[in-house]
């Protein structure tokens, strides 16, 4: 079986998102999957229209866009439409006005400032004496920093 792994991410800055697409073994395996992909997050439809308004309009994309893929790798595409759904009934809500790129992901500190938001270091006492900290060992265990082969990942059978 195909499995996709779509990496679903708000980009920073933009309202806008990308899906990136590889199968298992981390290869691109449908042009223009990523693009329609994020297209067809905003579809027009309900949850339960969704579920077949997705894969048929995927289909259609490559139908008109990229006739040379359905004959030659329709169960990829078939595929592609059933993991686009499910990942669009992970994140998209229209009953609750909650659409794809309605809400960031705030964690973690690299699309979005996530706990920065407030952990940055300027949100001061009104004195100025004392701030909401920024310093990394307030929230991680930094065991390594800047090592080529640290020792704690070969015991972790990380590396
Ligand atoms: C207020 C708490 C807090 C502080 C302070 C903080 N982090 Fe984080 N950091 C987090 C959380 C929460 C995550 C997400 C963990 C997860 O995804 O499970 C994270 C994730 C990360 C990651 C993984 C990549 C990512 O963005 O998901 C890195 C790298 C990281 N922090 C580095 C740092 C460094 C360097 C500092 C100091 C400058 C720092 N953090 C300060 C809470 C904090
Ligand atoms: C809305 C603002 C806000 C956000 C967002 C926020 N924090 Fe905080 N955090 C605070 C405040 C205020 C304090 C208390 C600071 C103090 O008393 O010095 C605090 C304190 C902490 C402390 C204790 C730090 C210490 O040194 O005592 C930790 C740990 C912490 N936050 C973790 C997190 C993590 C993890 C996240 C993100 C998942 C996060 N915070 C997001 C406002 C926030």
């Amino acid at each position: 079986m195909i499995v996709f792994e779509f990496e679903a991410e708000v980009v920073p800055h933009h309202a806008a998102l990308q899906i990136a697409s590889r199968n298992s073994e981390g290869h691109r395996v449908l042009s223009g999957l990523e693009q329609c992909g994020v297209e067809l997050q905003r579809v027009d439809a309900s949850e339960a229209e969704a579920g077949t308004k997705i894969p048929a309009q995927l289909e259609d994309f490559y139908r008109t866009q990229h006739p040379e893929v359905l004959p030659a790798k329709e169960a990829l595409v078939k595929a592609a439409g059933e993991q686009l759904v499910t990942l669009y009934s992970q994140n998209v809500f229209p009953y609750m006005k909650v659409t794809w790129g309605t809400h960031p992901n705030h964690i973690g500190h690299m699309s979005y400032p996530g706990c920065f938001r407030c952990h940055d270091g300027d949100h001061a006492t009104k004195d100025g004496g004392k701030s909401i900290t920024q310093d990394c060992a307030a929230c991680h265990n930094l065991l390594v920093v800047d090592e080529a082969k640290p020792k704690v990942l070969a015991d972790l059978g990380i590396q």
